[in-house]
């Protein structure tokens, strides 16, 4: 059988990110662009400036993949690319230059679906996974319980009502005085503080047991501040930020585990940014470990946003012989499933 090389490009918000991977499994290359320290003086990421800090990095970016997975352009296969979901303007500017690309050296053209990326950076990590399993999605746009039926075939069994629990971690952080991004400063704030110093609440959604909501406990905490601040008594940043992160973690076990019993799945599976916290790795592979269910947790690398796992999941799509025209645009509410 001839080897397949696909060259995935991925710029849907602040990470400008080319990789090949070959067969689907093996990463020849995986090249990330951050911007973090720039949307870092704001506070958070800034639309226009993702946008016009990926057109200046992805000819280079691009270049530099091909370049370390020693590989000329003709000898790609088939070019994938994020189409959504995503800030727009960020999205556009790998989908313009994916199109561009495939149609000037004449290779075929995937459109990848982001979360199915985050999904497919377990396949990376471990190369005998196979579906079907559960996958918790958290990223800083995402809270997403899926069962993955098949390769590219996906259920949402439940989702975030309000905000994204990497969402949450970064608005926290601010509140905390810990800045941006939030998600890493609560993971190392929180390993000095004592995650039962104070109790916040742990949302349930009525009528949809797999359901997560993360506002409310992001006011408990703003609450709690403001109470500190009344009384004018000392808030310990590393136990608010062990605390919140505590009740993120555990509705986050319970619901996949529930979910992941309910539905018979041998097999779990995180993804997305929010994957790397260590408390959430730790908590979910000992849950997993009491009721016999295998874990799996690709490493950081592969959870932040990467293009390696766009080549993955193109490289599925690409086999169910899905091609995307030169009509593909930037779709930034796309729906998991949807085409
Ligand atoms: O998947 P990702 O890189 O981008 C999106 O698709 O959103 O996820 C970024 C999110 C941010 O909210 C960031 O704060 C969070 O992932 N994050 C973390 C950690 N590392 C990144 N959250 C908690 N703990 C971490 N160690
Ligand atoms: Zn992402």
């Amino acid at each position: 059988m001839e080897d397949i090389y696909i060259l995935g490009i991925e710029s849907s918000c602040d990470e400008t990110a080319a990789a090949v991977v070959k067969n689907g499994r093996e990463v020849l290359s995986n090249v990330i662009s951050s911007q973090i320290d720039l949307h870092t003086l704001y506070g958070g990421v800034v639309p226009e400036i993702a946008s016009r800090k990926h057109i200046e990095k992805i000819n280079q970016v691009v270049e530099q993949a091909l370049k370390e997975a020693d590989m000329a352009m003709e000898d790609i296969t088939a070019v994938a690319v994020t189409y959504g979901p995503g800030l727009v303007g960020a999205l556009l500017v790998g989908v313009s230059f994916a199109k561009s690309l495939a149609f000037a050296l004449e290779k075929p053209l995937v459109g990848v679906h982001h979360i199915e990326g985050h999904i497919s950076a377990n396949y990376i990590a471990y190369p005998n996974l196979t579906p079907p399993f559960a996958c918790l999605v958290v990223s800083g746009g995402h809270t997403h319980l899926v069962a993955v039926k098949d390769y590219g075939e996906y259920e949402i069994l439940g989702r975030t009502r309000d905000d994204a629990a990497g969402e949450a971690f970064d608005k926290v952080a601010r509140a905390i005085g810990l800045g941006y991004p939030g998600g890493p400063k609560i993971d190392k704030a929180a390993r000095e503080g004592n995650p039962d110093a104070i109790f916040f609440p742990r949302a349930k959604v009525e009528d949809s047991r797999y359901d997560f909501s993360f506002s409310g406990l992001k006011s408990a905490v703003l609450n709690y501040l403001n109470a500190c601040a009344m009384k004018k008594e000392e808030v310990s940043t590393p136990d608010v930020a062990a605390s919140f992160q505590k009740a993120v973690v555990d509705v986050l076990v319970e619901h996949a585990l529930l979910a992941a019993k309910e539905y018979d799945f041998k097999k779990l599976a995180l993804a997305g940014g929010v994957a790397s916290n260590s408390a959430l790795r730790k908590a979910m592979e000992k849950a997993c470990i009491q009721e016999n269910i295998e874990f799996y947790c690709p490493p950081p690398i592969y959870c932040t946003d990467n293009a390696a796992m766009i080549g993955c999941a193109g490289y599925y799509e690409y086999k169910k012989g899905v091609r995307s025209g030169y009509d593909l645009n930037a779709v930034p509410n796309l729906k998991l499933g949807q085409r």
